[in-house]
């Protein structure tokens, strides 16, 4: 999706956008967020969207930067956000170069690199990092391809289950996804960037990040079908995780 479909939901973006944050049931990144927030320091919200989670880095840090690029969003924000006057709005291309925010101790990353073009989504991965202070630490949620993987299988095997024949049951369990080599998967027919946890170790570290935490932030099988079965229970749906520290 570009600028002109990010601006486009901004009006229905709580019915449209899963809602990662209210779904975090373990808190995994309300921790995360917790135990980085020492006196002073300054925090990003990089695709920050319509806020969901600017009250939980405003009340914890000095300075906030809200930075998307969709400017409708970012007005859905800050109506949202009235008063609080240490957060900053930016409207910037994270892909592009010459942003006009800085690098910061902290920087949340919740599902904003899903672009399925591989220049778009360089650019995002490297300029995420860069956004990042030395010695600062990236929080970052993104799709999981393990679990798109696991839905697959679960929807083949209630097929099975309803009895239908093996073959025809693995046809309509098939994922529409050209380019699922490269964890190419249509979510709503939007072709979106999935990730494996070892693929996110080998680009963080590749850009001198050390990766201090990895964890699954589960969510129930309602997620991926309407009306699942009883049955289906864990494993369940998931998007990873990653706490990562800027080495150099
Ligand atoms: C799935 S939404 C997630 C929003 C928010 N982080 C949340 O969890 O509710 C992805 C957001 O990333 C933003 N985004 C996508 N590409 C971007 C880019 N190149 N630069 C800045 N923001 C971008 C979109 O405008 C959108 O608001």
């Amino acid at each position: 999706m570009n600028e002109r479909d990010w601006d486009k939901v901004a009006d229905s973006f709580e019915q449209e956008i899963f809602n990662v944050p209210e779904n975090d049931t373990k808190g995994i990144i309300r921790n995360w967020v917790d135990s980085l927030a020492v006196p002073g320091a300054e925090a990003t919200d990089l695709g920050c969207g319509v806020g969901r989670t600017l009250p939980m880095l405003a009340d914890r840090y000095a300075q906030v930067y809200a930075v998307d690029v969709s400017s409708q969003c970012l007005e859905v924000a800050e109506k949202a956000n009235p008063g609080r006057r240490n957060i900053t709005y930016v409207h910037a291309d994270v892909s592009a170069d010459k942003n006009g925010y800085p690098a910061t101790d902290v920087v949340l990353c919740i599902n904003t690199w899903l672009n399925a073009s591989i220049e778009i989504r360089e650019g995002l991965i490297d300029r995420t990092c860069k956004g990042v202070k030395k010695g600062g630490h990236l929080l970052l949620v993104v799709p999981s391809l393990n679990s798109t993987l696991l839905t697959a299988y679960r929807h083949l095997q209630w097929n099975l289950r309803d009895g239908m024949d093996p073959q025809e049951a693995q046809k309509a369990a098939a994922l529409n996804s050209k380019g699922l080599e490269h964890g190419i998967v249509r979510i709503d027919d939007v072709p979106t960037k999935h990730y494996l946890r070892e693929e996110l170790e080998a680009l963080l570290t590749d850009r001198g990040f050390q990766v201090l935490d990895i964890e699954k932030i589960e969510y129930p099988w309602t997620t991926e079908f309407d009306a699942p079965p009883k049955w289906m229970k864990a494993p369940y749906p998931w998007d990873w995780f990653v706490a990562a520290r800027r080495a150099r």
